[in-house]
C-alpha cells in the first residue's frame, strides 16, 4: 500500500538543495561570483531551514525519526532488515554528511576570497591567515562533496535497479510503498505553510548577516 512518507516541503527542499549545489559548481569554474554568492547564501538558508524541519517537521523528516547508532547503519549494511518507511539506518548518516559537507561549504564561503576580485562578506572580519585556512578548506570541501554526491547517486540506483524499491519516485511523489500500515506524513496545507514562514525566516536570517552585521565588520 502507498504511504506519504515525504512532505512537500521536504520534497522541495531536497530538489532545490541539489540544483543550487550544481549551480554553486557551475558558477565557481566560470568565475561567476555574483550568482556563487547568491546561490551559496541560498543554501545556506536552505540547509538551516532542513535543521530546523529535522526537529519541527513532520514525523518522517524528523531526525529522531531516522538518525540511529552507527551500530546499526552497519548491521544493516550487514543485511539486517528494516521494514520502517522513511531513511534507513545508513541512509541516514549520509543525509547528516550531505547536510554537514553542504552547510560546511556555504559557510566557509562567507569567508573565502578568489585574492583577486571576489570575497566573501566575513572576509575581512577574521585574521588574515584564519581567512586563508577557510579558504583552503572551502577548495577541499569541494572534493568530498563531489565524493559524497556520487556516493549518494550511486545508492540510489542501487535501490532502484537491484533492490527495486524505488525510492527515487517517492522523492518526487512523496509516496512510498510499505509493507505494513503506518502512519502517514502530515502533509496539508497548513504544514506546507509553516514551511514557508520558517524558509522565509531562514532567508531573512541570512539576508540580515550578509547585508547588515557583516558590513559592521572588519
Ligand atoms: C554550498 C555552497 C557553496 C558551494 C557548493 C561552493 C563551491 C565552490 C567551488 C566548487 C569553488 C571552486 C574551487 C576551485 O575551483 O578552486 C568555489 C570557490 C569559491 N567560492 Fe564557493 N561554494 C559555496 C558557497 C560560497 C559562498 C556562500 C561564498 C561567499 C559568499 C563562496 C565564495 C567562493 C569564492 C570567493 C571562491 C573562489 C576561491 C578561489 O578562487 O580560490 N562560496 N566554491
Ligand atoms: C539528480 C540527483 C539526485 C537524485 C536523483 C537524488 C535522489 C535522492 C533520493 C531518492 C533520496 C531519498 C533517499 C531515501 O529514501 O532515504 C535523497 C535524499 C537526499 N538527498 Fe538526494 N538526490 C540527488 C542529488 C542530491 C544532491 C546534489 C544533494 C546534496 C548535495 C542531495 C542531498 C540529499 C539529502 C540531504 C537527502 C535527504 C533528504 C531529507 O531528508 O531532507 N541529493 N536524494
Amino acid at each position: 500500500m502507498k504511504l506519504r512518507v515525504w512532505d512537500l516541503p521536504t520534497r522541495a527542499f531536497h530538489w532545490s538543495l541539489a540544483l543550487l549545489v550544481g549551480a554553486a559548481f557551475v558558477t565557481a569554474k566560470l568565475d561567476a561570483y555574483d550568482w556563487h554568492f547568491r546561490i551559496g547564501y541560498a543554501l545556506l538558508a536552505l540547509v538551516a531551514f532542513r535543521l530546523v524541519w529535522g526537529i519541527v517537521g513532520p514525523r518522517y523528516a524528523r531526525f529522531a525519526s531516522f538518525v540511529s547508532a552507527p551500530s546499526r547503519a552497519l548491521a544493516y549494511l550487514r543485511g539486517a532488515p528494516h521494514p520502517a518507511p522513511g531513511h534507513n539506518p545508513a541512509g541516514a548518516w549520509s543525509v547528516l554528511a550531505l547536510l554537514a559537507l553542504v552547510g560546511a561549504q556555504a559557510v566557509t564561503g562567507l569567508f573565502t576570497s578568489d585574492d583577486v576580485m571576489a570575497s566573501g562578506p566575513l572576509y575581512d572580519a577574521v585574521a588574515s591567515g584564519t581567512a586563508e585556512w577557510l579558504g583552503r578548506l572551502h577548495r577541499l570541501n569541494e572534493k568530498l562533496i563531489l565524493a559524497v554526491v556520487l556516493l549518494h547517486l550511486a545508492a540510489v540506483t542501487f535501490y532502484g535497479r537491484v533492490k527495486r524499491q524505488p525510492i527515487l519516485e517517492a522523492m518526487v511523489t512523496g509516496d512510498a510503498e510499505v509493507a505494513a500500515a503506518a502512519p502517514p506524513a502530515r502533509d496539508d496545507w497548513l504544514v506546507r505553510l509553516g514551511a514557508l514562514v520558517l524558509l522565509t525566516g531562514c532567508g531573512l536570517g541570512v539576508w540580515w548577516l550578509v547585508e547588515i552585521w557583516a558590513p559592521t565588520l572588519g
